[in-house]
């Protein structure tokens, strides 16, 4: 058990870096992973992403990488990692003597399609650290995560643990696991996924009723989706900085909790978080942000 997921990706970070010849990163990725990466000496190599995840034809073939990804629902383009492309990731990982962390933060909410088999499911317990928070599903101020880490690796994870912070405070652990045992979890994300699902159905409506066929994307799973924004309308930084001028909150890939080693290249995303928006305030705030876009667009020169 981890304080949050920030700290089970520091943990299998400080695992891994004496095993480590190059940091590998998904691109565009989650602030607080490159953070910790860039926190290293190493070279980092970052991967870009598409629709169907992370560019496995494009990692580095040199021995001893360590890849940061999450597959289930990538943080912030909101793709899922095809099977196809995990098996290919795993053969990488195997062949390039490498480790991989899968970052699972949100993927217990998903709302079309068949539950995903995570990469750490694939791997078998070879090459897959997997990290998971409670974060999204309980809360975030109760910081409680987890790491799995494959059997070779459990004593020196007990000795760093040990040695970072002598443990995890005990009391919200097995009230949690009472939570869970006596099936309240479980109800109450089949609640949470019902209105999170509602939420983004209504974002999704209030987009196509009000923009002209608009592209959105990474709207299967999570909290958060992409509208790929079409030509003509200012970059996805400056209809940010326009929106929350207003009140509104929606972000360029490049801010908020995402990060872009190649900021700008991807400014045509727009990302939005619903999770803790009403359906009423969702459908305030897409039609505000059309009234901002229309003006943008009469007052452009
Ligand atoms: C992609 C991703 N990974 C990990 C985390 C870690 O969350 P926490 O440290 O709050 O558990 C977050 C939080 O927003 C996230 O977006």
């Amino acid at each position: 058990m981890t304080t949050g997921g920030q700290d089970a990706l520091n943990l299998v970070f400080n695992l891994l870096k004496s095993h480590t010849r190059q940091l590998c990163i998904e691109n565009p990725c989650y602030l607080g992973a490159s953070l910790i990466f860039k926190s290293a000496e190493s070279t980092i190599h970052p991967v870009p992403v598409d629709g169907e995840g992370l560019r496995t034809d494009l990692l580095p073939r040199e021995r001893g990488s360590l890849l940061y990804v999450t597959p289930s629902h990538q943080f912030p383009t909101g793709s899922i990692m095809t099977l196809t492309r995990r098996l290919d990731l795993l053969r990488w990982a195997e062949e390039t003597d490498s480790y991989i962390v899968e970052d699972d933060y949100d993927s217990d909410f998903r709302y079309d399609g068949p539950p995903l088999t995570a990469l750490a499911g694939l791997d078998g317990g070879r090459r897959v650290f997997y990290a998971g928070t409670f974060s999204k599903s309980v809360g975030a101020g109760l910081r409680l995560g987890f790491a799995t880490v494959p059997r070779m690796f459990w004593d020196e994870a007990r000795m760093l643990k040990a040695r970072m912070s002598n443990g995890q405070a005990w009391l919200e652990q097995p009230a949690l696991a009472t939570f869970i045992e006596e099936g309240h979890f479980d109800r109450h994300l089949r609640r949470l996924r019902q209105v999170y699902k509602a939420r983004r159905d209504c974002l999704v409506a209030a987009l196509r009723r009000t923009f002209d066929g608009p592209v959105i994307l990474g709207g299967e799973s999570g909290l958060h989706l992409v509208w790929r924004l079409p030509p003509g309308l200012p970059p996805a930084k400056r209809i940010q900085v326009m929106a929350r001028e207003r009140g509104i909150g929606v972000y360029a890939l490049s801010s908020g909790a995402a990060y872009d080693f190649a900021p700008g290249a991807r400014d045509d995303m727009l990302v939005f978080g619903y999770s803790s928006l009403t359906e009423a305030q969702i459908e305030d705030a897409v039609c505000r942000l059309r009234l901002i876009l229309d003006h943008s667009r009469r007052g452009a020169p």
